[in-house]
């Protein structure tokens, strides 16, 4: 699994090859990342040259590479929004980071090599209280779930919420934050696994809290749950159908927090007309990343680090591939069931 952090002296890089994934046509990631050598740039005024450690594969770096966004992605690409690396060489006019300093480098894809050339600003210092692995996960996820609760969701008991999509690594981090903050939450699952998986996760969250979409009077239950009035807010990452139908019980004046397609399907293009007292949210974190200043999010992230480390915001690993094995963690992340993320081991 995670090995030690020890980087490479800078000069035994110089000029030589390091491994980088490719992708050179959109389509399935199992299928089209390819591995490839090449030799780094060094960095010019304002970079530093990461040795990167591990990276994490997340939904949001398959979206392109299937071409979901062929009109603004540019071929070749080397994936990847998110992982750990230790500056290994900084360029001109760059203060505050020198080599040996852990950092995540944000703001751009290129996680998935094994080293990152990219803007000094971009490199968030990771503090000594956080494994690679943990510093691995800690920013998309558990910076996304941070903001949409403390944007969107009153903490107590007077707010009712719903998440679905609650055995997936950012719905498990959401059910934990609003049951800490006091909110009255329902966690919707897909299959009884789902089920196992919060119990052990948040032992804490009432049984009568977890609701398995493939059960009949599964909706029964919520209506239980949250009264005749409805849920006053829903986090939904999965969308199509069972967003619409989340959108439609929840209470008058409520919010629906889109996030994540994982149905493959878009909330139905009318849903404003259908209830225009809803207040309906499209929350991307890169919006949001790019929208604030750098020390906004050095800030932002000192918060996210913290909640990974108090476990709130924690991920579980179910395994770590080296480079070369891409493939098969690629098919491995999309087999249904995984306990947990993929990293991809970059030294
Ligand atoms: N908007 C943003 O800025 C933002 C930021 C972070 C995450 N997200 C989104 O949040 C979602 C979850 O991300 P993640 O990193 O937590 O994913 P993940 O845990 O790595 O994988 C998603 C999990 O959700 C389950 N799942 C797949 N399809 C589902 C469906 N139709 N209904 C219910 N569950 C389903 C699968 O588990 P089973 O096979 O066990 O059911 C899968 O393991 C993704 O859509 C992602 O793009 C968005």
């Amino acid at each position: 699994m995670c090995r030690s952090a020890s980087p490479p002296c800078s000069r035994e890089r110089e000029d030589s090859t390091v491994l980088r994934t490719i992708v050179r046509r959109f389509g399935r990631a199992a299928e089209v990342v390819e591995t490839e050598e090449y030799v780094p740039p060094a960095p010019t005024a304002g970079q530093v040259r990461v040795g990167m450690l591990l990276a994490s594969v997340n939904p949001s770096d398959l979206v392109p590479i299937a071409g979901a966004y062929a009109s603004r992605t540019s071929l070749p690409m080397v994936p990847g929004f998110e992982g750990v690396g230790v500056v290994e060489q900084v360029g001109a006019g760059v203060v505050g980071l020198a080599p040996g300093r852990r950092v995540l480098p944000l703001g751009s894809a290129g996680a998935w090599q094994q080293v990152k050339t990219t803007d000094a600003a971009w490199c968030v210092p990771v503090p000594d209280w956080l494994t690679d692995e943990q510093a691995a996960c800690a920013y998309i996820n558990p910076l996304t779930a941070h903001r949409m609760v403390q944007a969107h969701v009153p903490p107590g008991e007077g707010t009712t919420v719903v998440v679905d999509a609650a055995a997936s690594a950012i719905g498990l981090m959401l059910v934990r934050m609003l049951n800490q903050a006091g909110n009255r939450v329902v966690a919707l699952v897909r299959h009884p696994r789902g089920r196992e998986q919060l119990a052990s996760v948040v032992p804490e969250l009432e049984q009568e809290a977890v609701l398995c979409t493939a059960d009949a009077g599964w909706r029964t239950r919520l209506r239980e749950r949250t009264g005749p009035r409805g849920h006053d807010v829903v986090l939904d990452a999965v969308g199509g159908s069972l967003g619409a139908e989340l959108a439609a019980l929840l209470a008058p004046q409520g919010t629906l927090v889109h996030y994540g397609l994982l149905s493959g399907e878009p909330l139905p293009a009318d849903l404003r007309t259908r209830r225009p007292d809803v207040n309906l949210i499209l929350f991307r974190l890169r919006d949001w990343v790019h929208a604030v200043d750098r020390e906004q999010l050095g800030l932002a992230m000192h918060g996210a680090f913290r909640l990974v480390a108090d476990g709130v915001a924690a991920t579980a690993v179910a395994a770590v591939h080296d480079l070369p094995d891409v493939r098969r963690a690629l098919e491995a992340d999309a087999a249904r069931g995984r306990a947990g993320k993929i990293l991809l081991s970059l030294r």
